[in-house]
């Protein structure tokens, strides 16, 4: 079985920057989805991190139409499955494990699996996964070992996450083996808790700008 690129990397290259957001509130979901999409931003990542999440990935599913509602952090099938029926569009995991590979295989909702390592890249590559997130990224060496991961493996597709904000975004996007970043800079929490949905939108609009 392969991953369903076909399905995915429009999601990818249709914007720069991908939201990641942690959700404390699922009443928030949604005027966060349209604040963000207003932005430019109408793809999204609600964590699996909260108990908030799957609630509000099911509220943005129904509610906002403009938004491209996925699911991240999901750890196991079971999550998985959940996601998917809670409405979500795409999946990101932080890794790939045979059990992700065979909920991926049994689902049409496309999954963007993690790999950091030369073997775990490999690993994936043998499961049919080319397009790939890079978590941590600041942590795992950042923009350099990124770049350095092109020579061996140029057919791969990067999504780095994980310390990315708007300072560092171009290091990463301006590397010929990055499709798009993720990162949470752009719903910051004290903004999602005060409501300042206008603030989101500008800093989608500036993330939205960035070239990707
Ligand atoms: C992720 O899951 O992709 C990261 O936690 C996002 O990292 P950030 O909060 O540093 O942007």
């Amino acid at each position: 079985m392969a991953q369903k690129t076909e399905a995915l990397l429009p999601i990818m290259t249709g914007q720069a920057v991908i939201p990641v957001i942690v959700l404390e509130d699922a009443a928030d979901a949604v005027p966060l989805a349209r604040a963000l999409a207003a932005g430019g931003l109408p793809a999204i990542e609600i964590t699996l991190r909260t108990a908030a999440a799957l609630d509000g990935i099911a509220r943005v599913a129904a509610e906002v139409p403009e938004a491209i509602v996925g699911a991240g952090t999901i750890l196991n099938a079971a999550q998985f499955a959940e996601a998917a029926a809670a409405g979500a569009k795409f999946i990101v995991s932080p890794g790939l494990t045979p059990e992700l590979v065979e909920a991926a295989d049994a689902s049409p909702v496309p999954l963007l699996p993690g790999a950091v390592t030369s073997s775990e890249i490999m690993a994936a590559l043998e499961d049919g996964y080319s397009l790939l997130k890079f978590f941590p990224a600041e942590q795992a060496g950042g923009a350099a070992y990124l770049k350095s991961l092109s020579s061996p493996f140029g057919g791969v597709g990067f999504c780095p996450t994980g310390g990315i904000s708007a300072a560092n975004a171009g290091d990463y996007l301006s590397l010929s083996n990055v499709i798009c970043v993720g990162g949470s800079w752009v719903a910051p929490k004290d903004a999602v808790r005060d409501g300042s949905w206008e603030r989101i939108s500008e800093l989608a609009r500036g993330a939205s700008l960035l070239n990707g």
